[in-house]
């Protein structure tokens, strides 16, 4: 029998087992699978927690949430095609959760499918090599709670260890001698800690957007985003402006590249993240930027120069666990032998169709549609099957609303499309609602 190593029992990690569950409960014969997860518990960057810099083990701290997170996409578009919301809470919910309801969700299906022996906990995996003789991967992994160590071998490789956990850290001219606190939007937790203060937020993308919103919302006195390329150009409450880029930093001051100049309490970078893979060697390492497809692999998944290692996750995401879905669905076929992969050079030349389309997408809406038929392109040869349509439909209305009002667009209903029911909304308007538990939100 094959062995599969996953690592990572996030979202992605979970969709892999989930897709080998349901072949199992079909009968089929499954390969031998072990899933390494360096957390205690499944859930990936949907487990808070209050660390920052490393957890209880010393290893880097996964996680990039923070309290009151809200869901920034409709849950419409992030619904799993064989787990509805509905299915799982017993009852339409609102199109917005909190992440601790949307936590629940993810995980509730894992729970219901029953693989968590299937999952080691509290293990990192520190290398993978390929041995060719056998044609398989060597995993090293540390036991973090015994502090012991374990070699095996495996004849797939699944990395599902997520691309947001590794902050990008741009330096800026002056930044050193800034004299308030300066840091990533990895390691924000709480918005209330920047009450009454004047605050530069770097960068113009969705931690740029809502930390401003959330900082603003708990007490912020003003907040200033700086942008690179373009503003977010949102029509911002009173307090939230955008400047272009910061030129320089003279003590608590910002010079901005049009001239303006501002002085500051604190500093958030919100600049994004690093595909970052510490434990593979660079034959095997994915190096890209967060892009809608990354290059070098097959169908968005399959590792061009050595097809036996996959990769889950690893786009820019407007869809997530979907995505995944069909993804995950996919590497199962094709470690199950029930997808052939084609030639080097048919599989180099999908890669290249698909990134020259990437190249010419000129705005959301185009964006919207490529990764909608990417999901498609998958799903269509596997037994996975969502209103894809409808989900695009969705985020294109979603993207609407956010243009008309940055403030309510969560207050939005949006149709499943697994049940086609519609979500009822949420009793208080995102801007005025402080309470994000899942007793408020299902009340
Ligand atoms: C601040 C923030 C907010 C977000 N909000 C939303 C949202 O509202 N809606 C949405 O759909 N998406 C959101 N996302 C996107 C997010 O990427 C996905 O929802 C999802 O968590 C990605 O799943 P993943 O499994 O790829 O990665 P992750 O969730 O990052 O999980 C990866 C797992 O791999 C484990 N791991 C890492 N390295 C190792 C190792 N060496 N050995 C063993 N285990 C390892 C980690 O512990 C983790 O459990 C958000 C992302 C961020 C950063
Ligand atoms: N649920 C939620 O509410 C929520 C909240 C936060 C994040 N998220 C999720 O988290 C993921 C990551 O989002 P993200 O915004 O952190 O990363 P991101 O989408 O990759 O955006 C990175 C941003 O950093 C900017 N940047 C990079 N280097 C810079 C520099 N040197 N100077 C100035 N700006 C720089 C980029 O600007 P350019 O445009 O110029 O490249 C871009 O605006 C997304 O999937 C998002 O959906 C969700």
């Amino acid at each position: 029998m094959s062995r599969i190593a996953i690592i990572g029992a996030g979202p992605c990690g979970l969709s892999q087992l989930r897709a080998f569950h349901v072949a199992q409960a079909k009968g089929d014969d499954i390969p031998e699978i072990v899933c390494f997860e360096k957390q205690n518990d499944w859930g990936g960057l949907w487990n808070y927690s209050w660390r920052t810099g490393t957890d209880e083990y010393g290893e880097s701290c996964h996680n990039s949430m923070y309290k009151y997170l809200w869901s920034n996409g409709p849950k419409e578009c992030l619904e799993f095609g064989d787990y509805s919301f509905d299915e799982h809470f017993g009852r339409p919910i609102p199109s917005f959760p909190p992440r601790q309801p949307l936590r629940e969700y993810i995980i509730g299906r894992a729970e219901k499918s029953g693989f968590r022996d299937w999952v080691r906990f509290a293990h990192a995996v520190r290398e993978v090599r390929f041995i060719s003789d056998t044609n398989q991967f060597l995993v090293r992994a540390v036991d973090l709670v015994n502090q012991t160590d374990t070699e095996e071998m495996f004849d797939y490789v699944v990395v599902a260890t997520g691309h947001f956990s590794v902050p990008h850290l741009p330096t800026f001219s002056g930044i050193d001698a800034f004299p308030g606190r300066v840091i990533h939007g990895h390691d924000f937790r709480d918005a209330a800690e920047f009450r009454d203060q004047r605050l530069l937020v770097i960068g113009a993308s969705y931690s740029a957007e809502d930390i401003a919103l959330q900082s603003k919302k708990y007490g912020a006195a003003s907040v200033t985003c700086s942008y690179r390329t373009g503003p977010m150009g949102f029509d911002w409450p009173d307090g939230i402006e955008e400047l272009p880029t910061i030129e320089s930093f003279d003590g608590a001051t910002a010079h901005f590249s049009n001239g303006e100049r501002r002085e500051f309490d604190s500093i958030i970078l919100c600049t994004g993240y690093l595909h970052h893979f510490p434990f593979l060697p660079k034959a095997l390492r994915l190096k890209t930027t967060n892009r809608l497809y990354p290059g070098g692999l097959y169908k968005g998944i399959v590792w061009l120069d050595n097809p036996r290692l996959i990769y889950l996750g690893m786009q820019d995401q407007y869809y997530t666990f979907s995505m995944f879905d069909a993804q995950a669905w996919y590497a199962r076929d094709i470690v199950m032998g029930q997808i052939d992969l084609p030639s080097r050079g048919e599989m180099q030349a999908d890669i290249d169709k698909w990134q020259q389309r990437e190249e010419a997408l000129t705005n959301p809406a185009e964006d919207i549609d490529f990764q909608t038929d990417y999901c498609k392109d998958l799903s269509t040869k596997v037994d996975y099957s969502l209103d894809w349509d409808l989900v695009a439909q969705n985020f294109k209305d979603w993207e609407h609303h956010k243009e008309e009002s940055i403030l309510s667009y969560r207050d939005k209903a949006f149709r499943s499309p697994v049940t086609q029911t519609y979500a009822p909304t949420h009793h208080t308007s995102w801007w005025e609602e402080m309470n994000d538990s899942t007793e408020m939100f299902l009340s």
